[in-house]
């Protein structure tokens, strides 16, 4: 089988080697990937938002099946148009991807739905949700509508912190025309936990549960990033929350197919975990990143297999997805000043050393070829897994593995896998 898998972060390395270990799976593409697969995969140099060039890549190379890992193209309709070609696809329509396309459209789905979720309000008019603001007293959320590369989100905490927020996506359009519509939610509290499902139509597979570090620094201090790290499993996470996780799924997929939408694909569900259970922060449309890196590794079934069988537009009920009870911890290691400006261009060392372990790997993301060098050439450049008997020894794993990656202004948190509550 063929298989071509767009996007050129972590996360698509993640699915590369993942993949790569399928006996069904005998060439992979990736496109634009980035330097380090060289070893499984071959780039091809089309971005990942160049739908027609991509699918007429597809066809020319009678690819099985197509991976589309960032959102950026599955909003933009990829499917729709892969589909319409009849080249399986794994990823859901456009009218899906909504789910996350537009932060307005999946809320309402959460509201109408009576599915646990931050109580709030949708304003496409800055008067009307500035009047909103001066009725709530309490720490609101405001989030601009679309996609603002998970920067639309400002939590405020009093009023006048609302009102500049407010201004500054409404008015100033900070997130250009993803700010044209709002949600104004409360402050939720608690703590996060990323869940994965593969979904096709109304039947899915969970994936194991797993937590990210969004800020740039220890103690989950300074601005939000991507993703500085990823955990799985997420040990105070208790399987009855599990339960409730599940119907906030069937209840989404059924919603979606009452307006004729069937969902295929990752359904990432961003949740809050609150003393009255779990609610829902947001959806995602795809696989998470950096999530992919901690969950992947545990997964000890064939990935080909569930992906197979969505792009074919199949059931799951005869895929059996398995799991090592190992723990995994995936840190990032970025260039000094990210999710500011840094500087790119430097030689990265020691990322055959890091694999060495069976149990550790290196997935990169911003890097390029430079004549025969790997360097940095993005924020975040690569990160380690590794996989460990349990959480104490898979986080000293990485942290070891890590000290073997040498660039200039590397970065990374020296506390993924601690629990903050
Ligand atoms: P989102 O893109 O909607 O998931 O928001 C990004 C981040 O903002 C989340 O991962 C949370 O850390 C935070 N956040 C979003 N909504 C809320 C909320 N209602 N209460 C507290 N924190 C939130
Ligand atoms: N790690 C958060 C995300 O993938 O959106």
């Amino acid at each position: 089988m063929k298989v071509l898998i767009i996007g050129s972060g972590g996360r698509e390395s993640t699915l590369a080697w993942k993949i790569s270990q399928s006996d069904k799976v005998k060439k992979i593409f990736m496109a634009p990937g980035n330097a380090g697969n060289d070893h499984i995969a071959e780039r091809v140099n089309i971005g990942a938002t160049n739908i027609e060039k991509l699918k007429e890549f597809a066809k020319e190379q009678k690819i099985d099946i197509t991976i589309v890992g960032p959102e950026a193209p599955l909003v933009l309709g990829i499917t729709d148009v892969f589909e319409k070609e009849g080249l399986p696809v794994f990823g859901p329509s456009q009218k899906a991807a909504q789910l996350e396309g537009s932060k307005a459209f999946s809320k309402k789905i959460l509201l109408d739905n009576g599915i646990p979720t931050a109580d709030g309000a949708i304003f496409d008019n800055y008067e009307n949700a500035l009047a909103h603001i001066h009725t709530i007293r309490r720490p609101v959320v405001i989030k601009a509508d679309g996609l603002a590369a998970g920067k639309g989100v400002i939590l405020a905490d009093t009023e006048r912190e609302a009102i500049e927020a407010l201004k500054r996506i409404m008015e100033q359009k900070e997130f250009g025309d993803a700010g044209n519509t709002v949600i104004i939610e409360e402050q939720l509290k608690g703590y996060e936990v990323s869940i994965l499902a593969i979904c096709s139509g109304t039947d899915f597979k969970l994936l194991v549960p797993s937590q990210d570090h969004k800020p740039i620094f220890d103690g989950n201090k300074g601005p939000n990033t991507g993703g500085m790290g990823a955990y799985s499993p997420v040990s105070m996470f208790p399987d009855e929350d599990m339960e409730d996780v599940i119907k906030i799924i069937k209840k989404t997929l059924t919603s979606l197919k009452t307006q004729g939408i069937t969902y295929k694909g990752i359904l990432y569900v961003g949740l809050m975990i609150t003393e009255t259970g779990p609610k829902v922060l947001e959806f995602n449309v795809r696989f998470g990143d950096p999530e992919t890196q901690a969950v992947l590794p545990r997964m000890t079934s064939d990935l080909i297999d569930p992906i197979e069988a969505v792009a074919k537009g199949e059931g799951l009920k005869d895929v059996h997805i398995e799991w090592t009870d190992k723990a995994c911890v995936a840190v990032v290691a970025a260039s000094a000043g990210y999710p500011g400006s840094y500087k790119k261009g430097y030689t990265i060392n020691g990322i055959d050393e890091a694999r060495k372990d069976d149990d550790c790997f290196c997935f990169t993301a911003g890097c390029e070829k430079l004549d025969n060098d790997i360097v940095t050439s993005g924020g975040r450049v690569l990160a380690v897994s590794s996989l460990g008997a349990n959480f104490d020894i898979a986080r000293e794993k990485a942290y070891n593995a890590l000290t073997k990656i040498k660039f200039t202004d590397i970065y990374y948190r020296k506390d993924i896998g601690i629990v903050y509550k």
